[in-house]
């Protein structure tokens, strides 16, 4: 079974690595597929894993949306997220008696960064009555202080199902100007950013339609919303990877983290990916290397109070049941 997986390991990452790094970390992926089994652990992936984590050793792997319902039911001991800080403290709200790992504590988000608890706050008592929809990337304390959570996946629908002219959208100020281009509803923003999406001009947009006419362009909803406005698809992580087999595109430019194209790569030989990415630090935190080190040792743990599981949790189900 173990060699099954490492050889559709070795294909896919292979996409990617040369022969010999593979060599080198294959043993690695060994001790972590051992160590999954002697602990009865899951490993969640996101997509802006590098792909010799992504692969292999992943259960599961997905957008923030996918992976917060996959943790809802996870049966197992452990659960190891391999993603950032504020994915993995959802994976504890939604599924509170398992052991939540991560590989690497500092994996964290400029958009969880840009809001506190007490922010949203002082936000209620200066709209008292507007609702408040949060981005999931936000911390469990914020989490526990909105009406409803969102997601890149969703953001539109959970806006639309709320009873009420204006809504708040924190803490994603750009994400917050590609929501107001669907609906009819006042938006108003958090000046939150995401350090990687923001980085994406229209500029670059422009340069790229003139170096490559006949490419597809598509962009994560944490871009600018002139940035967005000139692409041809904006979705979620996991929504990118459908467009591109629903358009059946050939030639595609990704403005978004760099391994999401170098894990399509591996999905979609066929297609031609243009280089045009940028790199998450904190996705980049998690190795090979830590996550058999987060196996061996139970480490890092996420621990939350009972109060804040509660509290999250209610912000959380409401987008689960929208
Ligand atoms: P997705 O939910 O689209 O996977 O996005 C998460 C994220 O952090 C993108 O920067
Ligand atoms: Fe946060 Fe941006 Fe990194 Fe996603 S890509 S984890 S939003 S900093």
């Amino acid at each position: 079974m173990s060699e099954a997986i490492i050889a559709s390991w070795r294909e896919n990452a292979g996409k990617v690595y040369l022969p010999e790094e593979l060599d080198a970390r294959e043993p690695l992926v060994r001790e972590i597929l051992e160590l999954k089994k002697q602990k009865n652990a899951i490993i969640l992936g996101h997509n802006y894993m590098t792909p010799d984590v992504y692969y292999g050793i992943s259960d599961f792997v997905g957008d923030s949306l996918a992976l917060a319902r996959h943790s809802l039911d996870a049966e197992a001991d452990i659960i190891l997220f391999n993603g950032v800080h504020f994915m993995a403290e959802t994976a504890k709200i939604l599924n509170p008696r398992r052991k939540v790992l991560i590989a690497d504590l500092k994996a964290g988000c400029s958009l969880a960064d840009s809001m506190t608890g007490e922010d949203v706050r002082a936000l209620r008592k200066q709209y008292p009555g507007v609702p408040i929809v949060s981005y999931i990337n936000c911390t469990a304390d914020v989490k526990t202080e909105v009406d409803v959570i969102c997601t890149s996946a969703n953001a539109v629908k959970i806006v639309e199902s709320l009873p009420s002219d204006t809504v708040l959208v924190v803490p994603d100020g750009y994400l917050a100007g590609n929501i107001q281009k669907h609906t009819q509803k006042k938006i108003i923003p958090w000046p939150g950013k995401c350090m990687v999406h923001e980085l994406y001009t229209e500029f670059d947009v422009a340069m790229a339609r003139k170096s490559f006419p006949n490419a597809k362009i598509i962009a994560h909803p944490e871009c600018k919303d002139t940035v967005t406005a000139k692409v041809d698809f904006t979705g979620s992580t996991s929504q990118m990877g459908k467009y591109i087999r629903e358009s059946k595109s050939q030639e595609v430019l990704l403005m978004t983290e760099c391994s999401m194209g170098d894990n399509l790569r591996a999905e979609f030989p066929e297609v031609a990916f243009i280089s045009s990415c940028q790199t998450c630090p904190h996705m980049k935190k998690i190795t090979l290397e830590k996550v058999r080190d987060a196996l061996k040792f139970e480490q890092f743990e996420i621990t939350l109070s009972d109060d804040t599981i509660r509290r999250a949790r209610a912000s959380l189900d409401r987008m689960l049941a929208v």
